[in-house]
């Protein structure tokens, strides 16, 4: 799975960095290998960011606080 994550201007601010560090290290714990994270530009949501996408999933609203939360219970069961 592609595991982008926007670092556009808006989802910046929002804190789309601490999302990708929570991610990093969800990723190393229980999908090493599974999920490839990147960083991409505006996804168009800026309203509802941080604004990540699993595939072809938005999952909207992630910050540094709910990302575990978002992580395991939205994107790892996506993995199937
Ligand atoms: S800046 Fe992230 S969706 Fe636009």
């Amino acid at each position: 799975m592609i595991l982008s994550v926007c670092v556009g201007s808006s989802c910046h601010l929002k804190g789309s960095y601490d999302v990708i560090e929570a991610f990093k290290k969800l990723i190393a714990e229980h999908a090493e290998g599974k999920i490839e994270l990147r960083a991409c530009f505006c996804l168009g949501r800026c309203a509802d960011g941080v604004s990540v996408k699993a595939d072809d999933k938005y999952i909207l609203g992630v910050n540094g606080a709910n990302a575990e939360e978002k992580f395991m219970g939205e994107i790892l069961p996506l993995l199937g």
